[in-house]
């Protein structure tokens, strides 16, 4: 059964832009396993990186690396090109998340198009239920996606929350907030469970956390930013405090 209210949320950690910081002079530093146990030290629940097809920060052996060396659970965000789903398949992650791709983006901008993509989601899906690999499509919160999500069986659905994040405004972020919360109700009722991310940060995360129904939140950029000031297992223990007691009043 889905995650009752006032179940802890977890804290998934996004560490692409540690590897972007390698890349940039490609260097062999920082290393991803010490930061991965940083971030395990300040209370994460999993790791979350994104093999994008331009390799522009994890390469496949990061990823390989962190499931033979990390405790945490990894999570292997992935758009539905046939190579990264070959990789995906060899490297067979515990988790996945499915997520559209579009080259000149600088992060994912949209959630999955699923009703447009069931025709290409249904072999991959099936694949990674025989490997026993979770699956989550990253969706918008719109009532026809989250529906078409159920009817695939995948395991969860992680919310885009950039309209939350982004509003321009508190009564837009409100506004935005609710219909999260609404699209959060649906997708528990339909068996889900529910994760939500995308521009999260310390400012707006608390109220973020008072969504229902929500297991996981997956932050990337604002922790990696703070780590930069105060290093990662404190960045990481802080965005844990604030959801935990945001969290704790839903
Ligand atoms: N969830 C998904 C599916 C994403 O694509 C991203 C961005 O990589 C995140 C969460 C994290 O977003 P942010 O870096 O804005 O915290």
């Amino acid at each position: 059964m889905n995650s009752p209210f006032g179940q802890k949320i977890l804290l998934g950690v996004n560490i692409d832009h540690i590897a972007t910081l390698r890349e940039a002079r490609g260097t062999l530093y920082p290393d991803l396993i010490q930061v991965a146990w940083l971030a395990q030290q300040g209370g994460a629940d999993n790791i979350t990186v994104h093999l994008r097809e331009d390799r522009r920060h994890i390469q496949e052996m990061d990823v390989r690396a962190l499931l033979d060396r990390i405790r945490l659970p990894l999570n292997l965000e992935m758009s539905l090109a046939a190579d990264i789903v070959e990789q995906a398949v060899l490297l067979r992650p515990p988790m996945v998340c499915i997520v559209p791709e579009n080259r000149a983006e600088r992060t994912t901008e949209s959630g999955l198009a699923v009703r447009a993509e069931v025709n290409r989601l249904r072999p991959v899906l099936e694949s990674f239920a025989a490997l026993g690999i979770r699956v989550s499509l990253f969706v918008d919160p719109v009532f026809e996606d989250i529906d078409a999500a159920a009817a695939l069986h995948v395991h969860a659905i992680e919310l885009h929350t950039g309209c939350y994040a982004n509003a321009r405004d508190a009564s837009d972020a409100a506004r935005y907030w609710k219909i999260l919360a609404q699209a959060a109700e649906q997708a528990f009722h339909l068996g889900l469970e529910v994760h939500a991310g995308h521009g999260l940060s310390y400012d707006n995360v608390q109220m973020a956390a008072r969504l229902p129904h929500i297991r996981t939140f997956n932050i990337g950029h604002a922790i990696v930013c703070e780590s930069v000031l105060t290093g990662m297992e404190s960045a990481v223990r802080r965005m844990k405090n604030l959801i935990e007691t945001a969290g704790s009043h839903r």
